[in-house]
């Protein structure tokens, strides 16, 4: 078995089910500590319980696009973990409606979570990291984050602001050992989006996963910062 994340402790946002839930147990498998969050606390408790098969996992509720909410998980992180080196910044959402349809609060719950979230956490995040002389933080973005589409206004906003948002961070935060980088999957084959169903064509999370458990990988000298994934052969159009 390769534990190369022996000894490491990270927390991954949105991990109850999808690719947070596959990014967290592939960390667990590699060796690390691990916390996870999501809204519901039952579901955070039968994560961790399911979880707790492949190392040692600690779960907390936690709205993370609620910035007290944020600052009491990363205190639970604290007081548990005393540090942090991996931050997965997964949790999002999408809402897909016409800009006309779009209500103010959809798009605040969008924005609120897919970018504030990540902003919260990341700051929450740094001084832990800093302490501990690095880390790594990644970011769960989209392909959705260059590609537009009708009804994507707040989806899309949300994601293409979130590639921004890391490439200005991964800037500031280099020469301070922390890496930062963000995978952009294409459909993957979660109960995300109802509007387009589950299909075995999809990226599976497992395959998100690997992505991150490759990137934490890398030499220290090296830093993948961007990386695009997409199924390899979705249907035709028209079909
Ligand atoms: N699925 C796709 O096709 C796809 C493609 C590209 C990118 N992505 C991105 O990948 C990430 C994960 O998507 P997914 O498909 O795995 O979604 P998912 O299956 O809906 O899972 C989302 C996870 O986030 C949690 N969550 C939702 N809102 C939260 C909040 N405010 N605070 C904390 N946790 C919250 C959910 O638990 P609770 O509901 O219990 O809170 C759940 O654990 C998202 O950032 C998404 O934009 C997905």
């Amino acid at each position: 078995m390769d534990t190369f994340l022996s000894g490491k402790q990270a927390l991954v946002t949105g991990a109850t089910r999808g690719i947070g839930r596959a990014i967290a147990e592939d960390l667990l498998r590699a060796g690390a500590q691990v916390a996870i969050c999501g809204r519901t606390k039952d579901a955070v408790h039968r994560a961790v319980e399911e979880l707790s098969v492949f190392g040692s996992v600690i779960g907390e509720p936690a709205d993370v696009s609620n910035w007290e909410s944020a600052e009491h998980l990363f205190e639970t992180v604290r007081e548990r973990f005393r540090g942090l080196d991996i931050l997965v910044n997964n949790a999002g959402i999408g809402i897909f409606r016409s800009i006309a349809e779009l209500s103010v609060e959809q798009w605040r719950q969008v924005i609120d979570l897919n970018l504030n979230g990540v902003f919260y956490c990341s700051r929450l995040a740094i001084p832990l990291m800093q302490a501990r002389g690095g880390g790594y933080i990644i970011h769960i973005s989209s392909l959705a984050g260059k590609n537009a589409f009708p009804g994507g206004a707040a989806y899309n906003a949300s994601k293409f602001g979130l590639n921004g948002f890391s490439e200005a961070m991964m800037q500031d935060l280099r020469y301070d050992n922390i890496r930062v980088s963000y995978v952009m999957p294409g459909s993957v084959d979660t109960d995300f989006s109802a509007r387009s169903g589950a299909a075995s064509w999809k990226i599976a999370p497992e395959d998100v996963a690997q992505v991150v458990t490759s990137l934490l990988r890398m030499p220290e000298r090296t830093l993948v910062s961007r990386v695009e994934m997409r199924p390899s052969k979705p249907p035709r159009a028209g079909n």
